[in-house]
């Protein structure tokens, strides 16, 4: 099968650059898919981090230092971005006004304002196809239940709970990192590292929340700084959001949680849905398995745990009995990137897209008005009104 050959620039070669680097590295895995992305240029900061890639991937023919460099390579026409909150704004919107597709990390800029400055650019740059990652949706559990919703299976919706938790932060001993400091990770703290993650799925089903009553927990106030010293931890360290939906003539709760200290949950994302008719959980704590409830008046209430087979949204050469993890999510979500700037999006093999723009910038207004939650101690009103 002839492919088309997406030539890709990487900013930002850290912790998620290198997952990509992995992903385009296995695409053999991908079976019927006439696409694929070929890293040849990268750029970080620190030269540590570009030799990696240059020693373990060989299409990249150029390491660059300074991130406009790469902009200008001809060569390079998208570009994966994976750099600390604070540089979104600037990098995101050069990038689009150079005209490369992007898929850019989350949260999507520091704050609210730094996400309307990119959604600008954006709408000013229509033909570049810009994505934020999110790859847990991808996960056949998460499929299946993005199946169900679309079937209406549900009836009445009664309450939806999801969240992120993590525990690496449960060590004190931890040194401190760019994601504790307001300045490069921002005010949001856990609700901007790990908050799209959980309103990904929410917000692709209409579920936008009208109010939010936030309680927000700094639980390690220090740690060390690397060298010898304490310094401050700043920012949040865990979110409990309790939100009130109203869509399709309905009203119910959504309790969203996004945690950096969850003791014994290394990364657990779930979504639990339960419906009048229907209700439905998937965890990442068991990948293989989803769980269904379906009802009828006055029969029983039964939950049915069904091992979930490896079918994933793009096939793959993993039979259906194997199971499925953390960086096969990472290739499907890097398939539907690659996908929709070969095909458009109508013209995708499968319907599910990576987050939109739109939904990284829902994710702000939740996560302003849930700032404001926090400061009041009551309840506020997210703001859906059209950007600034
Ligand atoms: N999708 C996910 O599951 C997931 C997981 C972790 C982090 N993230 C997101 O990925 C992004 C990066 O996080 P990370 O964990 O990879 O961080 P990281 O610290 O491991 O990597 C960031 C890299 O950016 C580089 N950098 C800093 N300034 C730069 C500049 N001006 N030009 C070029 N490079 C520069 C750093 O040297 C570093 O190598 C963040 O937006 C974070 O929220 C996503």
């Amino acid at each position: 099968m002839d492919k088309r050959i997406i030539r890709f620039g990487v900013i930002g070669c850290g912790l998620m650059g290198k997952e990509f680097a992995s992903a385009a590295a296995r695409w053999c895995h991908l079976t019927g898919v006439d696409f694929e992305p070929r890293i040849v240029a990268v750029c970080d900061a620190n030269p540590a981090a570009t030799r990696w890639f240059e020693e373990n991937v060989p299409s990249v023919r150029r390491a660059y230092a300074d991130y406009r460099e790469l902009l200008a390579d001809p060569d390079v026409e998208a570009v994966y971005c994976a750099v600390p909150h604070n540089l979104h704004e600037r990098i995101y919107i050069d990038i689009i006004q150079a005209g490369k597709h992007l898929l850019g990390e989350k949260p999507f800029g520091i704050d609210r304002e730094a996400n309307e400055a990119i959604l600008k650019a954006i709408r000013e740059n229509p033909g570049v196809v810009v994505r934020s990652s999110s790859e847990f949706p991808f996960f056949p559990g998460a499929q299946q239940i993005v199946k169900w919703v679309e079937e209406g299976r549900f009836g009445r919706i009664i309450e939806v709970e999801a969240g992120f938790w993590h525990s690496s932060d449960l060590d004190p001993t931890k040194p401190i990192n760019w994601k504790r400091r307001i300045a490069t990770n921002g005010e949001y703290g856990c609700m901007g590292d790990l908050g799209l993650h959980v309103l990904h799925l929410p917000l692709r089903f209409g579920w936008k929340p009208s109010t939010v009553r936030a309680l927000l927990t700094k639980i390690i106030e220090e740690r060390p700084d690397g060298q010898g010293g304490t310094a401050p931890c700043e920012t949040w360290d865990n979110a409990i959001l309790a939100c009130d939906v109203s869509t399709d003539g309905q009203q119910f709760p959504m309790i969203l949680s996004t945690k950096r200290i969850a003791p014994g949950h290394a990364n657990t994302w779930f979504i639990r849905i339960q419906g009048t008719k229907w209700s439905a959980e998937f965890t990442t704590k068991n990948p293989k398995q989803v769980a269904s409830l379906p009802y009828e008046a006055g029969g029983p209430q039964a939950w049915h745990v069904a091992d979930a087979p490896y079918r994933s949204a793009y096939g793959t050469i993993t039979g259906p009995i194997f199971e499925f993890g953390f960086s096969d999510s990472i290739l499907q979500m890097w398939a539907a990137f690659c996908d929709e700037i070969a095909h458009g999006t109508e013209g995708m093999s499968q319907p599910f897209r990576c987050a939109t723009p739109e939904e990284a910038a829902g994710s702000h207004r939740l996560f302003t008005a849930a700032l404001e939650s926090h400061r009041t101690g009551g309840t506020a009103a997210v703001d859906w009104g059209a950007p600034a």
